[in-house]
């Protein structure tokens, strides 16, 4: 199956290798559209387009917005917080308001898993999955892969470290399936009270020391602490964490020379992460985040009904 005959995007472990690679390609001329000086076609024109994000987001929402106004979309921002969900209008009521006004596409953010795809079966506009709870975030791991290709040049057989709150992350669960397809090694790097039960049925290995995991890596990919779904205290103080499981200069030095760091933001600096790192030309942050528009540009392309010559245009 293509994208394009998908009604929805609800997760890359329904995608299959070719589709994903579809995805990654049709990213690489939108780039080059975020880099011109006139950054609009008229791809998209006439296609509207609405972002319902029920918890915060800065790069996702604003990278939708923009990609779909480089495309010529008529973008909305539904701002829940000041909407009628306040007044306790229902999800389903509030999704067939949005139906009825004509939007083509949405894009939902929601702390509960599963709520995309209950919103998918109630609704005829097309769904993107911008990050359901613990579950998928299938746009984040499409922009890493992006992001990883372009500077390794290919995905295949990479060795890859996934590195923190494994448990609570869903772009590690969507790093975890995109990743697999392409025959990756992948290590996934976490206190035991933060590594999920039975996490090898993923096809990663579990590591608890991360001096082992990080030893010959081509991609380290680290998580924030998602302190917003922690139920309990999982590890004793931040301190701590820091103290086993901060990428800095000193553990880095285990993976390969020419390894690439990723981190999706928002980062917690000094916790997973340390500034020199964060800062340093080995990390691909600020890039992951171009690319976020480029990805989501190509999604919107093939998911609204561009057709690839238009994109010159
Ligand atoms: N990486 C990511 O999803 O960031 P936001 O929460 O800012 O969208």
């Amino acid at each position: 199956m293509k994208l394009e005959q998908r009604k929805d995007l609800l997760g890359l472990r329904e995608l299959s290798k070719e589709e994903i690679e579809s995805i990654i390609d049709t990213a690489v001329p939108m780039k080059d559209i975020i880099k011109r000086d006139i950054k609009k076609v008229p791809t998209l024109r006439g296609k509207a387009l609405i972002t319902v994000f029920y918890e915060n987001s800065t790069r996702t929402r604003t990278s939708f917005e923009i990609a779909g106004k480089y495309l010529s979309a008529d973008t909305v921002n539904l701002g829940v917080s000041s909407s009628s969900v306040q007044k306790g209008e229902s999800l389903r009521d509030t999704i067939k308001t949005l139906e009825v006004m004509g939007f083509d596409l949405m894009v939902m953010r929601h702390a509960m898993s599963g709520t995309p795809h209950y919103v998918s079966k109630n609704t005829n506009i097309r769904i993107i999955n911008a990050g359901d709870g613990a579950n998928e975030h299938p746009t984040q791991a499409l922009l890493d892969m992006y992001t990883i290709k372009e500077k390794k040049g290919t995905l295949e057989g990479l060795k890859v470290a996934i590195i923190g709150d494994i448990l609570h992350s869903r772009v590690a669960r969507s790093n975890i399936y995109g990743l697999s397809k392409f025959g990756c090694e992948i290590r996934v790097v976490a206190p035991s009270t933060l590594m999920p039960k039975e996490v090898e049925k993923l096809g990663v290995k579990p590591y608890y020391s991360l001096d082992e995991a990080l030893e010959g890596v081509d991609v380290v990919n680290i998580l924030r602490l998602q302190k917003e779904r922690q139920q309990q205290a999982l590890f004793p103080t931040l301190d701590e964490y820091a103290s086993l499981y901060i990428i800095n200069e000193d553990k880095l030095s285990r993976a390969k020379e020419d390894v690439l760091v990723l981190h999706p933001g928002p980062m917690n600096r000094g916790i997973e992460i340390s500034s020199r790192i964060a800062d340093s030309t080995q990390a691909l942050i600020n890039e992951q985040v171009t690319n976020g528009v480029a990805v989501r540009m190509a999604l919107l392309f093939l998911m609204m009904g561009g057709s690839r010559n238009e994109i010159a245009n």
